[in-house]
């Protein structure tokens, strides 16, 4: 699926996949989920590279490798990350490779088919397509009983909200929890709470029917904050201190200042959303002073591949993350467009592209 230029209609168009170079892949995509992240780069609000290959939250099967490859291996059951780590940089040395300022990503070789012009894959994946060219680092082996379309959340959405619980928030036994948005990444914050063994999780959401989809995933407690003050809401459900851990899922800064005056006196806020350019966050200086505690943003929810996939994978297979109820519906290809409509307005998770 291609994003051919800024605001055009996404299309289906034949591509040219080239053989993998060193330290390259070619992975046949089976399923690949739709993010707002996609939507972005259609509307040029990412980059002005234009023509797009769409989808980078996938799984599939290795079909080549290139020359040195030794970690995957044709056959072989894979999810896909934006980011091949350099592993020697200061932030990889440090144990912080979501920061790290040398990524490997495959060279954009993949062309148009009709024209030969290059195609620029969507955060260096680009798996709305049959198969694409990754660096083999992007590649992470999992138990391949899991479903594609199951196992290609954790290439995005869905592991920013369970790491921004368990990784950033270190949510804990007996922690209390609110999640502002529950979306796909704030409802995977929720069952990532759960996960944790946090004894309360309260749900914010300004519709009520992803409230109710937060209680299947875990929340003990809901608060539509269109018809109540969250912060006195929460505060109320915590005995009038607030949570331990709240994540912010939405982005904004009215929702984020909800997650600072919600939490604990030094609890930790943890923001997942991911605010635009021109946002501005205005918060009383002497409120960030005295209330103490940890203003935390989560990158990609501070996830190690090659740690957390297998892991939570596992977790899903032995019945104890719910990761099938955030795939709301499986489409073809050609349907995105209005997928990306149903992101916008209405009651989905996720919709997972297979192929
Ligand atoms: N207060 C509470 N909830 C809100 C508010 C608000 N003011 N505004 C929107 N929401 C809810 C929506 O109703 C929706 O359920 O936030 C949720 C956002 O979910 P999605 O649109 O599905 O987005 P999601 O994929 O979960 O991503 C959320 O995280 O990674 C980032 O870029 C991503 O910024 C985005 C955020
Ligand atoms: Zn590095
Ligand atoms: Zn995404």
């Amino acid at each position: 699926m291609i994003a051919p230029g800024k605001d055009e209609p996404v299309r289906v168009e034949t591509i040219v996949v080239p053989d993998p170079g060193p330290g390259e892949a070619v992975v046949c995509i089976q399923a690949c989920g739709v993010c707002h992240t996609d939507l972005h780069y259609g509307q040029g609000g990412i980059s002005d590279d234009f023509p797009f290959l769409l989808g980078h939250e996938a799984a599939g099967v290795v079909e080549s490798v290139g020359e040195g490859v030794t970690d995957v291996a044709p056959g072989d059951f894979v999810i896909l990350n934006w980011r091949a780590v350099c592993g020697t940089c200061r932030a990889c040395r440090r144990g912080r490779p979501w920061y790290c300022f040398d990524t490997h990503n495959a060279r954009q070789r993949m062309t148009l088919a009709a024209t030969g012009r290059e195609l620029s894959p969507a955060l260096g994946i680009g798996a709305f397509a049959e198969k694409t060219l990754v660096a083999s680092g992007q590649c992470t082996k999992v138990d391949p009983s899991v479903s594609p379309a199951v196992a290609g959340l954790l290439g995005c959405g869905v592991m920013a909200g369970l790491g921004a619980a368990i990784n950033t928030g270190n949510v804990g036994r007996g922690d209390s929890v609110a999640v502002i948005g529950c979306g796909g990444v704030g409802g995977a914050a929720i069952a990532g709470s759960h996960l944790a063994g946090a004894e309360k999780i309260i749900a914010v959401d300004i519709d009520d029917r992803k409230l109710a989809t937060a209680k299947e995933l875990g929340a003990t407690h809901t608060v539509n904050s269109r018809e109540s003050d969250p912060v006195e809401a929460i505060r109320e459900l915590t005995g009038g201190f607030g949570s331990d851990v709240v994540i912010e899922a939405v982005g904004r800064p009215e929702t984020y200042k909800q997650a600072f005056y919600a939490r604990d006196l030094a609890g930790t806020v943890v923001l997942v959303g991911v605010p635009t350019p021109e946002m501005k966050l205005e918060l009383p200086f002497l409120d960030v002073f005295a209330r103490g505690g940890a203003l935390k943003s989560s990158w990609y929810g501070d996830c190690l591949p090659s740690r957390d996939f297998p892991m939570l994978i596992d977790l899903h297979l032995q019945g104890r993350l719910p990761l099938d109820k955030f795939v709301t519906e499986t489409i073809a290809l050609d349907e995105i467009d209005k997928a990306f409509e149903r992101m916008l307005y209405g009651d989905v998770l996720r919709s997972v592209v297979v192929l």
